[in-house]
């Protein structure tokens, strides 16, 4: 499985906590649309702290996170204390372990999973039996990615920096394997849906691109708003990517800044706090069990 700093205990899980979007309610709708059944049990791999976890909290009785980073976990609880109401904070359980292997859930007891902006740090093969094994039949399955804010207001220039320091190997993009790398130039990869039919049926693929507003191409996960570079470079300061590269080269000036810097200057954008417009690129897939 590929390594991330989410994994480290330092990584700044709070942070991540504050600056990252949650997901539009049309998408979680959808999903619970496209499931069938009852809806006791939810299982959310790679739950980080909890973002999209709690979106399920009213439709399911028992809602289990499950990550590898003890740091994220944390976050987690910390926010379950300070906003689930204490009647509901018994229904969740965190699980401290990969989304590949986490045997404390037993066989055929899940009625959805669930994995938001995750399963690109997992060995998809693996995570896929461990879904499975863990789902009941015509249990679903739903995963899905925003891949970058695209700024509307900078147009391509803009895109093009954002290349250089976030995809790259020259900078932040280096700590990409190459199949996360195509994971995330191609809506998933083109090896996914073969992957996934191993295990899964009725696989549904809905994607948005904001440089190819096609009507076919509309999708329930659609996010759009206004966003500062200062914003935005807070944002990046949460990619595992850039804790990889700060460890690595700790007496280099903060990248996170040069990356801002260099898009102020050559997107004649004057002041930091000036709002942009923003469309996310995002795509998601949902499943049932076989
Ligand atoms: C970008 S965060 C997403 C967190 C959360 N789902 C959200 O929507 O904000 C990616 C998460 O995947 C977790 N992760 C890394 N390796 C993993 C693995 N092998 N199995 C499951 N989760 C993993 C990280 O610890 C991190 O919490």
């Amino acid at each position: 499985m590929p390594s991330t700093s989410y994994l480290d205990k330092n990584y700044k899980s709070t942070h991540y906590n504050n600056v990252r979007p949650s997901y539009p309610d049309a998408l979680i709708e959808e999903i619970l649309k496209y499931h069938h059944g009852p809806k006791v049990r939810l299982v959310d791999v790679g739950c980080g702290t909890g973002i999209a976890t709690v979106l399920f909290k009213d439709k399911f009785q028992e809602i289990i996170g499950v990550d590898p980073s003890e740091s994220m976990l944390e976050a987690f609880k910390h926010e379950i204390d300070k906003s689930v109401a204490p009647n509901d904070r018994n229904k969740f359980k965190l699980i401290a372990s990969p989304g590949e292997d986490f045997p404390e859930v037993k066989t055929n007891t899940v009625d959805m999973v669930i994995g938001a902006e995750s399963i690109h740090w997992c060995d998809m093969e693996k995570l896929f039996g461990e879904v499975s094994r863990v789902l009941r039949d015509d249990g679903t399955f739903a995963f899905w990615f925003y891949i970058q804010p695209e700024f509307i207001d900078l147009g391509a220039k803009a895109q093009e920096i954002y290349y250089k320091y976030g995809w790259s190997d020259q900078f932040m993009g280096k700590y990409l394997t190459s199949s996360q790398r195509e994971f995330f130039n191609n809506f998933g990869g083109s090896d996914l849906p073969k992957l996934l039919a191993k295990k899964f049926k009725d696989i549904e693929f809905h994607n948005f691109d904001p440089n190819n507003k096609s009507v076919a191409n509309r999708s329930s996960f659609y996010m759009k708003g206004a966003m500062t570079l200062l914003e935005f470079k807070e944002l990046v300061k949460s990619w595992s990517l850039y804790a990889s590269w700060m460890k690595n080269n700790p007496n280099e000036p903060d990248i996170a800044d040069t990356f801002i810097n260099e898009l102020k200057t050559v997107c004649s954008v004057e002041d930091e706090v000036m709002p942009l417009r923003v469309e996310w690129k995002t795509f998601h897939y949902l499943c049932r069990k076989m």
